[in-house]
């Protein structure tokens, strides 16, 4: 834990330009605050002392400002930058060399239980007041622009910005709208939907299987719809032969 601690100090002189002194990191980096606590919250939620975990997160929070569930696994030189409004779900996993800045949410988007906050891959850079939903993942490298909102998986090396977010980078190349419009590569409209179909039809497959798991059928209307998509699906099939 200490030698993880001594890595995260370090990283602030890399990520804030700001950053001068070592005394003035330690006493007046809210983000070194929090990260602190939190790992120490962390090893006592780990242990099942719930209780006293929440209490030091909660106490970290009226510190920081920074609100980092216990049960968030979070990995080495990790640095939020200015850090008011931060908000860190429990079933949250970050991975290494990780910057946050202000008012960043890795939230869920219902009351659903179990895994429903984002995983955030390695060496990723996350805007201030982005808000990052779901349980989605972020590939490496990647990088979210200051307020955006990102609901979907996003790949490797890859840039987004807005509400919701869409790419503007990926791998290194940026994405314009002449991308969309390449004249040699028009896309098939009958394909297109097919796909469409058959994966809205595979995302319903998941939720009823999830709602099965937990023998608790919430939402009929969502095996209706899927019954009505398959349907639609076969008579597009039959209707353009195929
Ligand atoms: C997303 C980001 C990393 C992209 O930076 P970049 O690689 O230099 O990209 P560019 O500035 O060339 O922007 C590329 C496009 O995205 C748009 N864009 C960039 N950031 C955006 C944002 N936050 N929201 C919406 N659009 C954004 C630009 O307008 C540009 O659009 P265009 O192609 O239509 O001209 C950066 O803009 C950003 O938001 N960084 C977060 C910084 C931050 O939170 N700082 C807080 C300090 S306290």
């Amino acid at each position: 834990m200490f030698k993880k601690l001594r890595s995260e100090f370090n990283t602030v002189f890399e990520k804030d330009p700001a950053a001068r002194s070592r005394i003035e990191v330690l006493l007046a980096y809210p983000g070194l605050h929090a990260i602190l606590f939190h790992r120490v919250s962390h090893w006592f939620y780990h242990h099942k002392l719930v209780l006293i975990a929440r209490l030091i997160s909660h106490f970290g929070r009226f510190m920081t400002g920074i609100e980092i569930h216990p049960g968030a696994m979070i990995g080495e030189r990790f640095f939020i930058d200015h850090g008011m409004g931060v908000v860190i779900g429990e079933t949250s996993e970050i991975g290494d060399d990780v910057l946050l800045y202000q008012g960043v949410t890795l939230g869920g988007t219902g009351i659903e239980k179990g895994k429903r906050h984002p995983t955030i891959r390695n060496n990723v850079v996350v805007g201030a007041g982005a808000k990052v939903l779901g349980a989605i993942t972020i590939g490496d490298n990647v990088r979210i622009g200051a307020g955006s909102v990102v609901v979907r998986d996003v790949p490797d090396n890859t840039t987004v910005v807005g509400v919701p977010a869409r790419a503007v980078f990926e791998q290194g190349k940026r994405v314009t709208p002449l991308d969309v419009l390449d004249h040699g590569q028009l896309p098939d409209p009958e394909v297109e939907i097919v796909k469409i179909l058959v994966d809205r039809i595979h995302r319903l497959e998941e939720r009823v299987n999830k709602i099965k798991e937990v023998k608790e059928v919430k939402d009929v209307d969502d095996i209706k719809e899927m019954k009505e998509s398959e349907e639609m699906l076969r008579c597009f099939m039959d209707g353009a032969g195929i």
